[in-house]
C-alpha cells in the first residue's frame, strides 16, 4: 500500500518514543498534600484513602524526608484541630499553638529551605459547622468577614514559617486581602498559590474523612458549579489581577478543559490539583486487580502535564516520584 504519512514509524521502539515525547513528568514537578492532627501520637491510617495517613508531629516529619528523598519538594499541610477547639469562627487557624502552625513552624525547623513548606489557609478544618468561613443567623457564608479572618490565618502562617499560602475558601477578594495584609507584616516573599478554579465537587468525599470534617449541607454558594467553564476563566483573571503568584484548577480529571483553558490565559504558573476521590477510586480500583494502579498512576499525572499543568498536588507524589526516579 502506498500510505504517504506513517505516524507509526515514530513509535517503533521506546528510544522513538521517548525522542518525539512531547511531554515529561518529574519528581519536581509533584506537591504532597500531608494530613496532620492535633495531639494523634501514631500515625492513622484513611480507609477511604488507602496508603495516606494522618500524621502525628513526628510522622509528618519522617514522611516529608520521604517525599524530599524523592525528589518532590513541595508538601501542603492541612491542620485537623481537636473536637473540642473547633468554634464557630475557626480561630485555632490563626493561633500560633493551633496544631497546623505548630506543624508549619517543625518543618521549617527540620527543612530550612530544602523543602517548600505550603499551607492550606482555610477555615473548613476548624469552624464548628465545618463550612470555609463564618456564617450568619440563617447559615449564609458571610464573603467579607471570612476575608478578614483568612488575613488573621495568613499571617499567622507566615510568621510560622510558611513559604506559600494556599487560599482554598473561594471567597471574593481573598487574593488582594491576604496579599495586602502578608505585605503590611512584613511577609512580601511569601507566595500565595489560589485555589482559583474550585468546584463544588463530589470528587472531595474522602477528604472530609481525612480531616474530620464537620460539614453538614454543601460548598455551593462559594464554591463553583461544575456546569460552568466561563466563570474560571474569570477566577483565574481576578486571582492573577490580585497578585496570586500560581494559579489552581481542582479537581483535576474531570476538568482537564478547564486546566487547559486556564493554562492558555495565565501569565502565572498554573497548578492542579488531583482530589481525594480521584486518588481513592484509582487505589481501589487497584486493590481489586482492576487496573494496573502505577500505571494508571503515572498515566493520570502525565495527562495533567500533557494539558498544561506546571506543578501537581497529589497523594501519589512519592510514590510517583520514587518510579520516576
Ligand atoms: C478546603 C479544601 C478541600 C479540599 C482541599 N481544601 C475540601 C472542600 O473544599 O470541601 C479537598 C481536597 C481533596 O479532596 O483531596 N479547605
Amino acid at each position: 500500500m502506498s500510505i504517504a504519512r506513517r505516524p507509526r514509524r515514530l513509535r517503533q521502539n521506546p528510544a522513538f518514543r521517548d525522542l518525539v515525547a512531547e511531554t515529561s513528568l518529574r519528581p519536581s514537578d509533584l506537591i504532597l498534600p500531608m494530613f496532620v492532627v492535633d495531639g494523634l501520637n501514631e500515625p492513622r491510617d484513611i480507609p477511604s484513602m488507602p496508603g495516606v495517613q494522618q500524621h502525628s508531629l513526628d510522622s509528618l516529619k519522617r514522611a516529608a524526608h520521604e517525599a524530599l528523598d524523592a525528589g518532590v519538594t513541595c508538601v501542603d499541610l492541612f491542620g485537623v484541630p481537636r473536637e473540642e477547639d473547633k468554634d464557630a469562627t475557626g480561630s485555632v487557624a490563626w493561633d500560633p499553638q493551633g496544631i497546623l502552625n505548630v506543624a508549619i513552624a517543625e518543618l521549617r525547623q527540620e527543612f530550612g529551605d530544602d523543602l517548600i513548606v505550603m499551607a492550606d489557609t482555610c477555615l473548613d478544618e476548624f469552624t464548628s459547622h465545618g463550612h470555609c468561613g463564618v456564617i450568619d443567623d440563617q447559615g449564609r457564608v458571610l464573603n467579607d468577614e471570612t476575608v478578614e479572618l483568612y488575613q488573621d490565618m495568613a499571617r499567622s502562617q507566615a510568621r510560622a514559617g510558611a513559604h506559600m499560602v494556599s487560599p482554598s475558601g473561594m471567597m471574593d477578594g481573598q487574593i488582594a486581602a491576604i496579599r495586602e495584609a502578608l505585605d503590611e507584616a512584613g511577609h512580601e516573599d511569601v507566595a500565595i498559590m489560589a485555589y482559583s478554579a474550585k468546584y463544588a465537587s463530589a470528587f472531595f468525599g474522602p477528604f472530609r474523612d481525612a480531616v474530620g470534617s464537620s460539614l453538614e449541607g454543601d460548598r455551593r454558594t462559594y464554591q463553583q458549579d461544575p456546569r460552568n467553564f466561563r466563570e474560571s476563566m474569570l477566577e483565574v483573571d481576578l486571582d492573577i489581577e490580585e497578585g496570586a503568584d500560581i494559579v489552581m484548577v481542582k479537581p483535576g480529571l474531570p476538568y482537564l478543559d478547564v486546566l487547559a483553558g486556564a493554562v492558555e490565559r495565565s501569565s502565572v504558573p498554573v497548578a492542579v490539583y488531583q482530589v481525594s476521590g480521584e486518588y481513592a477510586m484509582i487505589q481501589a480500583a487497584s486493590q481489586n486487580g482492576w487496573i494496573d494502579g502505577e500505571a494508571v498512576m503515572l498515566e493520570s499525572l502525565t495527562a495533567f502535564k500533557r494539558a498544561g499543568a506546571d506543578q501537581i498536588l497529589t497523594y501519589f507524589a512519592t510514590d510517583a516520584a520514587r518510579l520516576l526516579k
